[in-house]
């Protein structure tokens, strides 16, 4: 599963990532109640997926997270969502947004103890999503292990590497793999840029792929350098040159090979 990550799995992340392959589900960011039955147009905007039967446009689910302590307004605001065509609902346990923490919500800094989640999953009847700190392959056999979890969620690690789900999926099923090229987590990010552009103000229309930039810089030595050219810059028309020249530069290259 994809995990939610405030300010950074959007709808159009979680499209991106699940159309990617290897996710058998995803949680929104999480929509805080404080003491009010919240509108529709709030809940949509965390979780757009309400409008096409809860699932991401490749048909993968969707969980809608709420974030709050008083339990009243919890089942109050949870109804709401049923009503509007929720099918699953996510409490937030996990976040370790300080604002988070400071409101009764959230936990954990890393390290991830995975082996503290196999007793949980002992007493428990219920299915356990064991995750934390998966940032390969390799660590998602090692946290099943520790966790005896069967099922797992990825979060900053999927953001790093976005074919990990699949990468662990084929690894799974013994089939061979090619993970993705940095010219092909270009284009997915230069198209994420372009649908999201219209949605900020021009001062802040890089600042999402900036940050996603980020974090593929852990697995991919270009996008740093990607991130190093374009980081100062804030004008939509040298963000979407830019993008332009490295995406001529990956594909002449490609060809001359
Ligand atoms: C930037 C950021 C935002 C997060 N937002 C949420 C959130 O909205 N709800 C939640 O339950 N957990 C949130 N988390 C916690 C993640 O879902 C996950 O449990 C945590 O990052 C550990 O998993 P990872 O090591 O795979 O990233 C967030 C984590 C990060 C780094």
């Amino acid at each position: 599963m994809l995990a939610p990550m405030e300010g950074v799995v959007e709808h159009h992340v979680r499209a991106i990532l699940s159309k990617i392959g290897g996710l058998d589900g995803c949680v929104t960011e999480f929509i805080r109640v404080t003491d009010q039955k919240l509108p529709y147009k709030v809940f949509y905007k965390y979780a757009q997926e309400l409008e096409s039967d809860c699932k991401t446009p490749s048909g993968i689910p969707v969980k809608v997270q709420l974030l709050g302590s008083n339990p009243h307004f919890m089942a109050l605001n949870a109804q709401e969502l049923v009503r509007y065509g929720a099918k699953s609902i996510d409490l937030n346990f996990g976040c370790p947004a300080k604002t988070v923490n400071a409101h009764e919500g959230g936990a954990y800094k890393p390290p991830a103890y995975w082996h503290y989640i196999a007793d949980i999953r002992a007493k428990l009847t219920i299915n356990v999503v064991a995750n934390g700190e998966i940032w390969s392959v390799a660590d998602y056999f090692r946290c099943r292990e520790e966790s005896q979890c069967d099922d797992v969620m990825l979060g900053r690690g999927l953001i790093a590497q976005p074919d990990l789900a699949k990468q662990i999926r084929c690894a799974l099923n013994q089939e061979p793999y090619t993970p993705l090229s940095w010219l092909e987590i270009c284009q997915m990010l230069f198209d994420y840029y372009r649908s999201t552009t219209p949605l900020y103000y021009e001062k802040n229309c890089g600042n999402r792929v900036k940050q996603w930039l980020m974090y593929l810089s852990r697995n991919y030595p270009e996008a740093a350098s990607f991130f190093e050219f374009i980081k100062r810059k804030s004008l939509h028309h040298e963000i979407e040159q830019a993008f332009q020249e490295q995406l001529d530069f990956l594909l002449n290259k490609k060809h001359s090979i």
